[in-house]
C-alpha cells in the first residue's frame, strides 16, 4: 500500500515521521511538500482548495492508494473537495482531532497554536472543547528558510502567550511538531495530531494486518519526495527534520 502525505513545505515530515516510526517499510510513501506556495496560514480558503486540487491531480499519476493531509491548515477545508475526483481516499488531521475529541473530555480550557487560515476557520469549535487559540504567523516563514534557531525563538514567544492556568496545548500546524522540546514537556500536556492520525490509522481497517505483525525497522523504506520549490540546503533540512 502506497500512502500520500502533503503539506504546504517542510512541517508535514512531522506527521510521516510517525508513520515511519510506526510502521516502517510496512507502507511505500510519498511525500508532496508545495514549498513554492507557503505559507499556507496566509492562504484564503478558495486559494487553499485550488492548492489542495493541484496537489491531489498530481498524486492521482504517483499511484497513490490513500492520501494523508499532513497539514492541519488546509485539511480544515478538506471537506468542500469532491472525493469522487479522485481515486483515493483522503484522510485529515482535522477530522482525526474531532474524532479524538470525542473521546477526550477536558473541562479545562486547551490552548491551541495553529497557523491564522486555521484559527480564522473556526472549526476548533466543532471539537466541544473550550479552546483558547493563539494564531503564529511568523514560525512557518522561518522554517521554511531554514532558520530552525528563529523559529524556537518565535515558538517560546507564542508559548509565552498562553495563559498561565492552561497546561494542555494542540500543536495545531505540523510545522510545530519540530519545535517542541523536553523543556516544554516539563511545563505543558502537548496533544500532536500527528500521533493521533498515526494511532487511529493502526486502529483502522488500513493497516489493522499490518500493525498484528511485528514492527520492522526503517531500513530499506520506499520513500519518495516532490518540492514544488527548493534547493540543495532545502532538501538537507528536510532530510534533518525526518532524521531516518
Ligand atoms: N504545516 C501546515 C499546517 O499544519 C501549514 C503551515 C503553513 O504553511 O502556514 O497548518
Amino acid at each position: 500500500m502506497r500512502l500520500g502525505f502533503y503539506d504546504s513545505g517542510l512541517g508535514g515530515l512531522s506527521v510521516l515521521k510517525a508513520f515511519i516510526e510506526r510502521f516502517g517499510n510496512k507502507f511505500s510513501y510519498f511525500y508532496y511538500g508545495d514549498s513554492a506556495n507557503a505559507p499556507y496560514g496566509e492562504k484564503t480558503p478558495q486559494q487553499l482548495l485550488e492548492l489542495m486540487k493541484n496537489i491531489f491531480n498530481f498524486m492521482q499519476d504517483k499511484d497513490i492508494d490513500l492520501v494523508i493531509s499532513a497539514c492541519n491548515t488546509s485539511s480544515m477545508y478538506l471537506d468542500q473537495i469532491d472525493k469522487d475526483d479522485y481515486p483515493f481516499e483522503i484522510l485529515s488531521l482535522f477530522s482525526a482531532m474531532k474524532k479524538f475529541f470525542t473521546t477526550y473530555a477536558s473541562t479545562s480550557p486547551i490552548a491551541f497554536l495553529a497557523t491564522q487560515a486555521t484559527i480564522d476557520s473556526k472549526r476548533y469549535l466543532e471539537w466541544n472543547v473550550e479552546i483558547y487559540p493563539i494564531a503564529c504567523p511568523a514560525i512557518v516563514p522561518l522554517m521554511e528558510a531554514g532558520d530552525l534557531e528563529s523559529a524556537k525563538l518565535a515558538f517560546d514567544e507564542y508559548l509565552s502567550q498562553v495563559p498561565p492556568e492552561i497546561k494542555t496545548i494542540i500543536i495545531g500546524c505540523t510545522h510545530y511538531s519540530f519545535l517542541v522540546e523536553n523543556r516544554h514537556k516539563i511545563k505543558y500536556n502537548f496533544i500532536d495530531p500527528a500521533e493521533i492520525i498515526t494511532s487511529q490509522f493502526a486502529d483502522s481497517v488500513y493497516s489493522i494486518s499490518f500493525v498484528r505483525s511485528a514492527p520492522s525497522d526503517s531500513l530499506n523504506l520506499d520513500l519518495s519526495f516532490h518540492f514544488t520549490k527548493g534547493d540543495q540546503v532545502y532538501f538537507q533540512t528536510a532530510q534533518s527534520l525526518l532524521a531516518i
